[in-house]
């Protein structure tokens, strides 16, 4: 069983005692079902500080003492855009990679900051210009509409597998050039990764999934080397053939960006699918309005499917220099954890947040990040999947649902889906 991690804070006005604040990573918390874990988030947001403070067991990893963690929106936003002071190095997740894991994988985007990051940013941009992205819309409804088809043939099943993480693998694989025949071979090595990765006292640890990974890498690396001889014109020729004045990457930078690919944008993308499919089915009256005039409702429900089910949970930021915020001061080497899962719920900027609205407006949710140099780099083509996948669906299904709960996966990085029961046939 996990280990309780114990939380220090003041409270504010009639905010909860310190005894009833909730142990954030203590016994079980990520493995209690969602809405209680948000009943503990608005109770933190009570608190009088901008952070509460959860000390690390005995049996942490690191030398961290534990961590500071951000819940009210505007206080993630801060740390988000002060990237001086909370930086991503040496690594965005919770515990940061270990030493060998950045020696076999290379730095990953998010865990660098200044010139490293914007350097490999600005390469990486490449593949998110207007003009790759509108090119892209085609397909991505090109990719719909083929995932639906199949799935109509199939008939119901598990919405996750069927539907839910197709479409953004073959996004990305159409996107980046991937020959079809490499797919299966890839998507193996992916579903072993996630498959091996588990909750070690109330986190996500990689464990053997990193051997899939770095599998993948080579494979990746491979398709680079010969595109380099053989440019093909598309962006893995992209990523690696010098242009005048561009810069390119190298065999290991490739592979780290696609496995960074393959988690940010595949299975975000995937989760926020699937949660939308639970939203929709129980909230009828949203799902009428989506379904009765799709163009004018489609952008609100993508961002409000965003919001309400949060994919990433939290990103984490180490403070380089002392910086006061709300009366707290963070000290160079504390470690801050900015909780969009509870920020995203915070009443002060969405009214009645735990309603699924999607004629919120306006709706500034954090679920693609605060803002700043990390910001989601495929925030767009997101909500080009996510607009593509449902419009299909209620065009052509208007009878789909979910029929039973969600399977979670217990994390406290992703609200992972595993699986989620579906039909073609109305109640
Ligand atoms: C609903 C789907 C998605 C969600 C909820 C999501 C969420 C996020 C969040 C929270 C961050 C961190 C922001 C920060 O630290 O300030 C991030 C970063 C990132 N995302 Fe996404 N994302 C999604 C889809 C995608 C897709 C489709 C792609 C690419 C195809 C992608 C690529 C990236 C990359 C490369 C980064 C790192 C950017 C950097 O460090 O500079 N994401 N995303």
């Amino acid at each position: 069983m996990d280990v309780p991690l114990r939380a220090a804070a003041t409270t504010r006005r009639a905010g909860p005692a310190r005894a009833d604040l909730p142990d954030l990573a203590g016994p079980g918390f990520w493995r209690l079902p969602p809405s209680r874990r948000l009943e503990a988030f608005a109770r933190l947001r009570t608190l009088a500080e901008p952070a509460y403070f959860v000390e690390r067991p005995a049996t942490w990893h690191g030398r961290e003492r534990g961590f500071h963690a951000l819940v009210r929106h505007a206080d993630v936003v801060t740390a988000s855009r002060t990237p001086r002071v909370f930086t991503s190095a040496p690594g965005a997740t919770t515990p940061p990679p270990a030493r060998w894991v950045r020696a076999l994988f290379g730095d990953s985007m998010v865990n660098l900051d200044g010139p490293g990051h914007a350097r490999l940013r600005r390469v990486v941009s490449r593949a998110f210009t207007p003009r790759v992205l509108a090119e892209a819309e085609r397909d991505v409804a090109a990719v719909a509409a083929r995932v639906v088809d199949d799935m109509i043939a199939a008939g119901p099943g598990d919405f996750v597998s069927a539907v839910a993480s197709r479409v953004p693998f073959e996004v990305i694989c159409d996107l980046m050039g991937i020959p079809a025949h490499c797919r299966p071979a890839i998507l193996d090595e992916v579903g072993r990764a996630s498959e091996n990765t588990g909750v070690h006292r109330g986190l996500r640890l990689p464990g053997r999934g990193l051997r899939a990974l770095a599998r993948m890498q080579r494979m990746v690396a491979r398709l680079g080397r010969q595109r380099r001889r053989e440019p093909a014109g598309d962006l893995l020729s992209a990523l690696v053939t010098a242009r005048p004045g561009g810069e390119t990457l190298s065999g290991r930078e490739l592979g780290a960006f696609f496995s960074l690919l393959m988690v940010a944008g595949v299975e975000t993308t995937r989760n926020a699918l699937a949660h939308g499919l639970v939203l929709l089915t129980a909230h009828p009256e949203q799902r009428a309005l989506l379904a009765g005039d799709f163009e004018r409702y489609a952008d609100g429900a993508v961002e409000e499917i965003v919001r309400h089910a949060t994919p990433i949970i939290q990103f984490r930021r180490t403070v380089a220099e002392e910086y006061a915020l709300g009366g707290r001061t963070f000290r160079p080497g504390d470690t801050v954890v900015l909780c969009y899962a509870a920020a995203n719920r915070d009443p002060e900027v969405f009214p009645d947040p735990d309603a699924f609205d999607i004629t919120r407006s306006p709706n500034p949710h954090l679920g693609y990040g605060g803002g700043g140099p990390h910001y989601c780099l495929g925030a767009h083509l997101a909500r080009l999947e996510m607009r593509a996948l449902f419009g299909e669906l209620l065009a052509r299904t208007p009878g789909i649902r979910a029929t039973g709960e969600p399977v979670l996966a217990p994390s406290s990085f992703d609200h992972r889906v595993r699986s989620l029961p579906f039909t073609l046939t109305p109640p």
